[in-house]
């Protein structure tokens, strides 16, 4: 169920929100009158929609996200130093979790992790502001071939297939993780993965997180922490020399959110994204699953 980000109201009751109902084929209504357009299978429910001519301008930088989530289901296989499958480290973890009723991830990219958390999960939804990513996982979830151009040296591409797997019970969105059309507290287990670093505000991220999580559930995050002051001008409260163990503070005193967690997983993990056939670049990530207090 998708809600209007432009109509959350706080009463004395509690948060007001708005659903948004099917307006047609190609588009989502609310009762303020907003609308918005559902483009190659995904809403765009956010207040600033991507325009529509650009959807495929950053087709080379997602070839490497491609390549990182669909890497060994593609042909030819990407050379090269990075491993084939740049997520294989969290597809290992998550296909070893309890199976839970809702999951969400935000930042879900081209979707392999969704997929993953899809079988781990009644119902999983992916969230995304890059509305092209999200047509990829669009495609590739539906089991579908999403051709693209694979960066080899320089100038020079060459053309590769990847194939997707049918993942009939996930549902994408096209919107901004710091403020998600989705309704709060609705989510067993809530992932972001690698992107903590490509927002402005970790604190309004994590608050965000914690919002959606509903007691009980659990968190699964992922970050090399590779702040860029263009990106994250104001890095708080994971700012100092060591925001594996800020994170682990906040979590575990429920600082800023809504309740305490209980870490289930801490460890760190190598992430390589491949570049072209000659470079790669490596992150430690550092991984946490922590769960919320409360609950049955
Ligand atoms: C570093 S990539 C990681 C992608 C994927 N989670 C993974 O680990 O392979 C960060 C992703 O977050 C998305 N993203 C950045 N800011 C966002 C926001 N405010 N709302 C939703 N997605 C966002 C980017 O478009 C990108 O797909």
């Amino acid at each position: 169920m998708l809600v209007c980000p432009g109509c959350r109201t706080r009463t004395e009751a509690g948060l007001e929100l708005r659903t948004l109902e099917p307006d047609g084929d190609e588009r989502l209504a609310c009762a303020c009158g907003k609308t918005y357009d559902i483009v190659r299978g995904v809403p765009i429910v956010t207040p600033h929609p991507p325009s529509l001519e650009t959807l495929d301008a950053d087709r080379h930088h997602l070839a490497i996200y491609l390549d990182a989530h669909w890497g060994d289901r593609a042909e030819p296989p990407p050379d090269g130093p990075a491993p084939t499958l740049a997520v294989a480290p969290f597809l290992e973890r998550i296909a070893a979790l309890p199976p839970v009723a809702d999951a969400v991830e935000l930042g879900c990219s081209t979707g392999r992790v969704l997929a993953a958390l899809a079988r781990r999960a009644d119902h999983a939804v992916g969230v995304e502001l890059n509305a092209a990513a999200l047509a990829y996982a669009h495609t590739l979830l539906a089991g579908g071939d999403v051709p693209f151009e694979r960066k080899r040296l320089g100038a020079h591409f060459t053309p590769a297939i990847a194939h997707g797997e049918r993942t009939p019970n996930v549902s994408l969105v096209c919107g901004d993780a710091l403020d998600p059309p989705l309704v709060p507290h609705a989510f067993d287990r809530v992932v972001a993965l690698n992107l903590i670093d490509s927002v402005p505000a970790p604190r309004t991220l994590l608050s965000v997180l914690d919002g959606l999580c509903a007691p009980g559930g659990e968190l699964v995050l992922a970050s090399p922490y590779a702040w860029s002051a263009d990106i994250t001008p104001d890095p708080a409260p994971l700012d100092g020399p060591d925001p594996a163990a800020q994170l682990r503070a906040v979590l575990t005193a429920g600082d800023g959110l809504d309740g305490r967690y209980d870490l289930l997983d801490d460890t760190d993990l190598r992430w390589t994204l491949r570049r072209d056939a000659r470079s790669a670049v490596t992150y430690e990530v550092h991984y946490v699953r922590a769960r919320k207090r409360g609950g049955t």
